[in-house]
C-alpha cells in the first residue's frame, strides 16, 4: 500500500522539493499552500501523514495540528520549523505533533521521521484492532440468559450474523436490543469494519437526513464543508438504525433506496454514491400498526426485516432473572469496592414477584442502586427502590384464564420455588407433595432447578 503524505507550507520552493524528495521514496504526495488548504485535504481523507510549515497564512499550522489531533487521532503530523519558532515548534509538541524538524530540512532525518511515525500509527492501529477483539469477544458474551426465550435469540443470532440480511430488532424498552445489535457485528464477517449507530429519534428530522446520508457543503444554511453520512462511515461495515420508528416518510423513503440500490446522494449533491453496507434496526414501536396507521411505509419495513429477533419483555422469561441479578450484581460490587454476596430471600422473591416495565435496564439500575445502599453482606428489602419492595407483599400467584391444569400447575411450582428463594424442600412441604415429585415436575417443565437456586 502506498502511503499519502500532506505536505502544507507556503513557500513553494520549500513545498515542492519536499514532495519531488518524498515522491522519490515512494510515498504519494498532497499539497497545501495554507492551513485552510491543508485542513481541506485531511477532511477528504486519504492522508496518512502531515507535514506542516508553522507560519502559514489563513490558518496556521499550529492550528492545522490542533485540528487534526482533535478529529484524526493516529494520524501524525511533524510540524517544520524555521530558526525563529523553535519554541513554537517544541509546544507543537505538547499539543500532539509526532516530531518537529527545522529548516533547511535535511531530507535523510525527514524521511526517517516519516518511516517512525508510520510505523508506529501501524502499531497504534495493530493495537486498537486487538483492542476491539477482546471487546468484542467481552460483547457476546456479555448477553446473559438461559431461558429457553434467550436460547432462541442466541441460536438465530449465530446463523443470522455470518449474513448480510437486514436484521428488525423488536422489543420493549429495555430488553437489550442494542446489546443484541452489537453481537450481530461483533459475530459478523465485518466485525472489524466500522459499527456505526444512529439514534433515529434523537435527531431533528432536517439534521437526521444529513447524517445519515451527509451533505454537500452549501447545502443547507451552516452546512460550512462537505460532510460524509454515516451510511458512507459505515461502507463494508453494519449501520444500526436504532428507534427507526421514529423517522418521517421522507427519509423512509431514502433509505428505501440505499437499501434496494445500495446508492444514494448527499443532501445538495449531484453525485450518486454506492456503498455495501449491513443494516440492522432496532424498534420497540409495534411497526405493523404504524403501517396501518400510515405513518410507515410496508415496503421499507420488509426490506429491514428480512429476519427478526424479537426480544420479550422480561417478566415473560423470568428464569433469566437470578442469573442477571447476580451478574448485575457481581459488576456492581466490584465497580463500589463492596463485599456482597448475594440477595436475601426476600428480595429473590420480590425480583421474581415484579413487573420490571423497565426491563433488563430496570433490573441493572434496581441491582445498582440496591449495591451502593446495603449495608451487610447481603441485599435486602429495604435496599430497593419501594416499587419493587412492594411487589414482594403480593404473594398472589396469577394464572392466566383459559389455562390448563399443566400450565397453571407450572405456574404455581415456579412461583413458590421463586417465593422460597429456590429452596426445594420448603417448596415441596407447601405444595404438598414429595420432593421427588417436584424433582420431576420441575424437569418436565422445563423449569430446571438448578436455574432458580442461582
Ligand atoms: N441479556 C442481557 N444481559 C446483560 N445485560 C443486558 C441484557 N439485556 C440488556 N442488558 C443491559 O440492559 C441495558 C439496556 O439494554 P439496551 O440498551 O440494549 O436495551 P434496548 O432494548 O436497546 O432499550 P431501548 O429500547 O430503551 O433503547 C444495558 O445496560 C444492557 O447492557
Ligand atoms: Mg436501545
Amino acid at each position: 500500500m502506498k502511503f499519502t503524505i500532506l505536505v502544507a507550507d507556503d513557500e513553494r520552493n520549500i513545498r515542492e522539493g519536499l514532495a519531488e524528495a518524498l515522491r522519490l521514496e515512494g510515498y504519494e504526495v498532497a499539497l497545501a499552500a495554507d492551513g485552510e488548504e491543508a485542513l481541506k485535504a485531511v477532511e477528504e481523507g486519504r492522508i496518512d501523514l502531515v507535514v506542516t510549515d508553522l507560519r502559514m497564512p489563513k490558518v496556521s499550522g499550529n492550528e492545522v495540528l490542533k485540528r487534526v489531533a482533535g478529529s484524526y487521532p493516529g494520524m501524525p503530523v511533524i510540524v517544520l520549523t524555521g530558526h525563529g519558532t523553535i519554541e513554537d515548534a517544541v509546544d507543537s509538541m505538547r499539543v500532539g505533533a509526532f516530531d518537529f524538524i527545522t529548516k533547511p530540512v535535511n531530507l535523510d532525518h525527514l524521511s526517517m521521521l516519516i518511516r517512525r511515525a508510520l510505523e508506529s500509527r501501524e502499531l497504534e492501529r495493530q493495537n486498537q484492532e486487538l483492542q476491539r477483539e477482546i471487546e468484542s469477544q467481552k460483547r457476546i458474551s456479555s448477553i446473559i440468559g438461559r431461558s429457553p426465550e434467550m436460547k432462541k435469540i442466541f441460536d438465530l443470532l449465530r446463523r443470522v450474523a455470518p449474513t448480510k440480511a437486514s436484521v428488525l430488532i423488536t422489543g420493549e424498552s429495555g430488553v437489550g436490543k442494542e446489546l443484541i445489535a452489537d453481537a450481530l457485528h461483533n459475530l459478523s464477517p465485518r466485525a472489524d469494519k466500522p459499527f456505526v449507530k444512529v439514534h433515529c429519534a434523537a435527531l431533528a428530522e432536517s439534521l437526521l437526513e444529513s447524517e445519515l446520508f451527509g451533505h454537500e457543503k452549501g447545502a443547507f444554511t451552516g452546512a460550512a464543508g462537505r460532510k460524509r453520512g454515516r451510511f458512507e462511515l459505515a461502507h463494508e461495515g453494519t449501520l444500526f438504525l436504532d428507534e427507526i420508528g421514529e423517522i418521517n416518510q421522507n427519509v423512509q423513503i431514502k433509505i428505501l433506496r440505499v437499501l434496494q440500490e445500495r446508492k444514494f446522494e448527499r443532501v445538495g449533491g449531484e453525485e450518486t454514491l454506492e456503498v455495501d453496507v449491513r443494516v440492522i434496526a432496532a424498534t420497540n414501536r409495534d411497526l405493523k400498526a404504524e403501517i396501518e396507521k400510515g405513518s410507515f411505509r410496508e415496503d421499507l419495513y420488509y426490506r429491514l426485516n428480512v429476519v427478526n429477533i424479537h426480544v420479550p419483555p422480561l417478566r415473560e422469561r423470568k428464569d433469566d432473572i437470578p442469573l442477571l441479578a447476580g451478574a448485575f450484581l457481581r459488576e456492581f460490587t466490584e465497580e463500589n469496592g463492596k463485599n456482597l454476596e448475594g440477595f436475601d430471600t426476600k428480595v429473590r422473591a420480590a425480583f421474581f414477584a415484579y413487573g420490571w416495565p423497565g426491563n433488563v435496564r430496570e433490573l441493572r439500575n434496581c441491582v445498582e442502586s440496591a449495591v451502593v445502599l446495603a449495608r451487610g453482606s447481603l441485599v435486602t428489602l429495604e435496599d430497593l427502590p419501594p416499587g419493587i419492595r412492594e411487589a414482594q407483599e403480593d404473594d398472589t400467584v396469577r394464572i392466566p384464564a383459559g389455562s390448563s391444569l399443566a400450565e397453571a400447575e407450572k405456574i404455581l411450582i415456579r412461583e413458590t420455588l421463586a417465593v422460597q428463594g429456590g429452596n426445594k424442600s420448603r417448596t415441596a412441604e407447601i405444595l404438598g407433595i414429595g420432593r421427588k415429585t417436584l424433582y420431576q415436575k420441575l424437569q418436565e417443565y422445563g423449569l430446571d432447578g438448578s436455574r432458580a437456586e442461582e
